[in-house]
């Protein structure tokens, strides 16, 4: 997705605070934000902010959790940046977030996960791992068709798939029902595959579990190979097409397992081997990918998936290279992005100036990206950067860090913007 098909010189941009630590870590992502976009345009840029209202803030102002006005100026503007909202209590709306996305219809969750040097992580080569996954946002069994067990729906469905096409379901059970659609697949993998080229990525890989789920997971793999030879054959060349070119390296212990069996050289640029396609696409088995992102990180790149493995693959990367709490994230449809921290409210820590702001203030130079803004979107990232590499972060990171100092939410986002430095030219 283009932002308004050109790079705009002045940008307005709603901002929703949030719950909890949601004020303290927005005010220091904004004042983060306008630094760099400062420093890269020395005023030519600016930023308008806009203050729009969701969860118990709006519930205050306008008596509803998510008031239409909301959901409007996110229409009008195109982009938002929100902090975290407390899922209300007792009954009414399931959860916010969810509601912004089906309301906005935000087809893709967007995660990238990169390495920041200085955050302990749990594995010996964290700076190996640095993906974007594009998980599917609304289907899946996250669409919410889900009955009760002895519930009078649950006995309905039982009755029909057990009379009417025999499968044995026992009485007891709980119901739930995965729905993938060809064009909701299709448009995930095409949103994948138009971000790889942009950003001169060198593969994107369809995770699934086929093997399993033929007619959900399995075709999600099929639709995916399809759009990708539909929509972009000038760019794309399959692994099997490489393997088929004689284009294959010599066959070692590392290499992995597309799920036509073959073995291929995962995530290698096509131009090695003389072929002037930009993007490799490639799939892999989602228990297998879980595998392959611990032992050969470095072989992927770009990752398209169903909702659930979505969700998983997007924590464990995280996990993985220690930044489960700094962890970028951003709500894409065709018109519209929400981008926002992918933590929760964090109610323990709430107005004690001591949450770390990283989530969001990433989440932020993701936007930035987003609407060509990418010299501010570079220093922010560097930023970022270099004060964790200085051993300089808020307490959850600074506690297992050696020789850290422990900074307040408002002191680190003082840091950033100190160690915020144009490149040399
Ligand atoms: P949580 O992410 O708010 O907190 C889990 C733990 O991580 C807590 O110990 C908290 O102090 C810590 N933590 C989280 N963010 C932090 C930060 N930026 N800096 C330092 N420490 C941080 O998850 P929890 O407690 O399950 O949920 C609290 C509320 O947030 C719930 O109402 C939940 O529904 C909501 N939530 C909202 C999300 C969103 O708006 N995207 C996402 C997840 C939860």
């Amino acid at each position: 997705m283009q932002f308004n098909g050109s790079v705009p010189e002045y940008l307005i941009v709603p901002f929703i605070e949030g719950d909890g630590i949601g004020p303290e870590i927005m005010d220091a992502a904004r004042r983060v934000l306008d630094a760099a976009v400062q420093k890269a345009y020395g005023g030519d840029r600016i930023i308008q902010w806009k203050e729009i209202f969701a969860g118990e803030k709006a519930k205050e102002k306008y008596g509803e959790y998510l008031p239409k006005e909301t959901l409007e100026a996110i229409r009008q503007y195109k982009i938002a940046l929100k902090g975290p909202l407390q899922t209300p209590v007792g009954g009414g709306i399931r959860s916010l977030n969810v509601a912004l996305r089906r309301e906005l219809d935000l087809f893709a969750c967007i995660r990238p996960v990169r390495y920041f040097p200085g955050v302990v992580a749990p594995v010996r080569f964290p700076e190996r791992l640095n993906v974007v996954i594009f998980r599917e946002n609304t289907e899946d069994v996250y669409s919410g068709i889900e009955w009760r067990k002895d519930s009078m729906e649950a006995q309905k469905v039982i009755r029909f798939l057990n009379d009417e096409l025999s499968c044995g379901i026992k009485d007891d059970s709980g119901i739930g029902i995965k729905t993938i659609s060809e064009s909701a697949s299709k448009r995930l993998v095409s949103m994948a595959i138009e971000y790889a080229i942009a950003k001169k990525r060198k593969s994107v890989t369809l995770v699934h579990k086929g093997n399993i789920m033929k007619y959900t997971e399995g075709a999600f793999r099929e639709w995916g190979y399809e759009v990708a030879k539909e929509k972009f054959r000038e760019s794309v060349i399959t692994e099997k097409e490489l393997h088929e070119n004689g284009g294959m390296k010599p066959s070692s212990s590392r290499l992995g397992r597309d799920t036509d069996g073959k073995n291929a050289e995962r995530g290698m640029r096509s131009a090695e081997w003389g072929i002037s396609k930009e993007i490799v696409i490639n799939d892999r088995i989602a228990d297998n990918m879980f595998q392959q992102i611990l032992l050969h990180p470095d072989d992927y790149d770009v990752i398209a998936t169903p909702n659930l493995n979505g969700d998983y693959l997007s924590d464990a990367c995280a996990a993985q290279v220690g930044g489960l709490g700094i962890a970028p994230g951003a709500n894409v449809g065709d018109n519209t992005a929400v981008f926002e921290a992918t933590h929760g409210t964090a109610p323990d820590i709430a107005g004690q100036n001591i949450a770390n702001p990283c989530s969001l203030i990433l989440s932020g130079a993701m936007m930035l990206e987003h609407i060509g803004w990418n010299e501010a979107a570079d220093l922010v990232i560097s930023a970022v950067s270099v004060t964790l590499k200085n051993r300089q972060a808020t307490i959850d990171l600074a506690s297992s860090m050696e020789d850290a100092t422990p900074l307040t939410t408002s002191d680190f986002a003082d840091a950033l913007i100190k160690n915020m430095k144009l490149k040399k030219q």
